[in-house]
């Protein structure tokens, strides 16, 4: 039986995502081409392989699926410009970070020079593209995303959020977020520890391990949220409200800010004081979100 012949792959920007992008497609065996505003980046990349286009659009007619890990929307639409004819017949994939809006109006821009359009968010670093830690969100053109399946794979594991363009961006914003928090929680942490003469590099594994539990938690926080039934949780209201309580009370006491923790400690005064203090911690979840009479 004989393998699949690879597909041409296109990469539009070589910065510290492109170019590991474009590397993943030279080790899986796909014809490379690739093209940067500031054009001696591509050097090394040609040497490892890859064909230097002098032009974005001469690298958009080498295949049918282009690629762009470009700063941001501007970037796209200035990269873009000078290629609409080309872009007839192809695939593009927005790789640049973006609001919804912003994908929305780039996937109706493509649709109009006749091009298929994907959004996608790079939940990943430089060094984890083409690894296990490394995930990619796509939204956008289902039809693309089923077709180069195989070709999204090669630069990370692909999810796919449905036919609204701006659908990948959100869930981007919202995966950051719970990053975002428990980083927060961190340097809080560090902060206090400071006080007692404990360095940060101390903190760093044993917030490691607490956080690799509290992953483990959330499919019953989500199962929790989901089903809007709080009563049998393993970790109350109260419970909580008191631990985030001395949390922010020992700052205080030790002169550090408790700007991180302060919001969390309103939403659980407010729900003990809605009557919801033996309700599970998840029901935070219920002053957080909007209610969307559809459901009831
Ligand atoms: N780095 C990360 O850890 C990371 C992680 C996840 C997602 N992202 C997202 O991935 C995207 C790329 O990030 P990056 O870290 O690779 O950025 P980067 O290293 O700064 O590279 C930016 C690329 O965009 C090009 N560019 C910028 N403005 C342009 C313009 N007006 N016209 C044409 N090309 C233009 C640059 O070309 P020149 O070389 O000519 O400047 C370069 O190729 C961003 O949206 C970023 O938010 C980054």
């Amino acid at each position: 039986m004989s393998e699949r012949t690879k597909s041409p792959v296109t990469v539009l920007g070589l910065g510290r995502m492109g170019t590991p992008i474009a590397d993943a497609f030279l080790a899986a065996g796909h014809p490379v081409t690739v093209w940067n505003r500031t054009a001696a980046k591509a050097g090394p990349l040609v040497a490892r392989g890859a064909a230097g286009a002098a032009t974005a659009a001469e690298a958009v007619t080498a295949g049918p699926l282009v690629i762009a890990p470009l700063l941001d929307h501007e970037a796209v639409r200035e990269a873009l410009g000078p290629a609409t004819a080309e872009l007839r017949g192809r695939t593009l994939v927005n790789l640049a970070n973006s609001s919804p809006d912003q994908a929305r109006e780039l996937a109706a821009w493509a649709a109009g020079h006749g091009a298929d359009y994907l959004d996608g968010a790079m939940m990943a670093l430089p060094q984890t593209v083409a690894t296990p830690s490394g995930f990619f969100l796509y939204s956008g053109s289902q039809d693309a995303f089923t077709t180069y399946r195989p070709e999204l794979e090669v630069m990370a594991p692909a999810h796919y959020f449905g036919t609204d363009p701006g659908a990948a961006e959100i869930h981007d914003l919202a995966v950051l977020g719970t990053g975002y928090a428990a980083l927060a929680g961190f340097l809080h942490a560090a902060a206090l520890l400071d006080t007692v003469g404990t360095p940060p590099e101390v903190l760093a594994p044993l917030a490691a391990r607490w956080l690799g539990g509290m992953a483990d938690f959330l499919p019953e926080l989500a199962r929790e949220a989901g089903s809007g039934s709080y009563s049998d949780g393993v970790s109350t209201i109260d419970l909580n409200r008191a631990a985030v309580g001395s949390l922010v009370g020992l700052s205080r006491t030790h002169g550090v800010a408790t700007d991180v923790h302060d919001p969390l400690k309103a939403l659980l005064d407010r729900r003990a004081a809605d009557g919801h203090g033996q309700d599970s911690f998840s029901s935070v979840f219920e002053l957080l979100r909007t209610r969307n009479p559809s459901k009831g």
